[in-house]
């Protein structure tokens, strides 16, 4: 979901924007509360399916690397690289092994660390530390990286998540 101060964040500071998600009656409601003339457009796509038509200065995952197989992960973690601009910014924010519902559920199987926990999604839970390997081993810079609480506090709940600012 995009909420409205993400949108205009990046609407005011970028020339184009582009959100994409799969579900299409989210993306429905996001074109009709959001896709006025402008900047801004949506696109109803899978985005470990993205071609290498598009150059970006920033790529902005928001809660969707724990919805993926470590196999899809890498592929999009690689198609991130080929498709930003010279220093441009992969930014993910991800539920890893410290989040408080990491081991919960049914385990899914042939997928390590991945439980169908979040309401029969796949949740697979990023390690940390392997995640900025993998960041970096495909030529990334990590410029930021922790994983705490009081990154997306939400009613009472303050979970623990990862945010990365890798960069090319
Ligand atoms: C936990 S929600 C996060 C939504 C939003 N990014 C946010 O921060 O509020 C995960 C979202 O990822 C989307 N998603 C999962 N796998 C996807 C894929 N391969 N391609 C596109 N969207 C995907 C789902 O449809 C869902 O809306």
């Amino acid at each position: 979901m995009w909420k409205r101060e993400r949108c205009n964040l990046f609407c005011k500071r970028h020339k184009n924007v582009l959100g994409v998600d799969q579900c299409e009656n989210e993306i429905a409601y996001l074109e009709n509360r959001y896709g006025k003339p402008g900047n801004l457009e949506f696109a109803c796509s899978d985005f470990s399916e993205l071609d290498d038509s598009s150059r970006y200065d920033i790529i902005y995952s928001r809660f969707t690397m724990h919805t993926i197989s470590s196999k899809t992960r890498k592929k999009v973690l690689k198609w991130a690289h080929r498709n930003l601009n010279t220093h441009g910014m992969f930014c993910i924010e991800v539920r890893g092994q410290k989040n408080e519902i990491f081991g919960k559920g049914e385990p899914v199987e042939d997928e390590k660390d991945a439980f169908y926990s979040l309401m029969t999604i796949i949740g697979v839970f990023l390690n940390f530390e392997n995640l900025c390997d993998q960041l970096n081993s495909i030529g990334f810079a990590i410029d930021y990286a922790e994983e705490k609480e009081r990154f997306a506090p939400f009613n009472n709940l303050d979970e623990t998540f990862i945010r990365v600012i890798a960069c090319k």
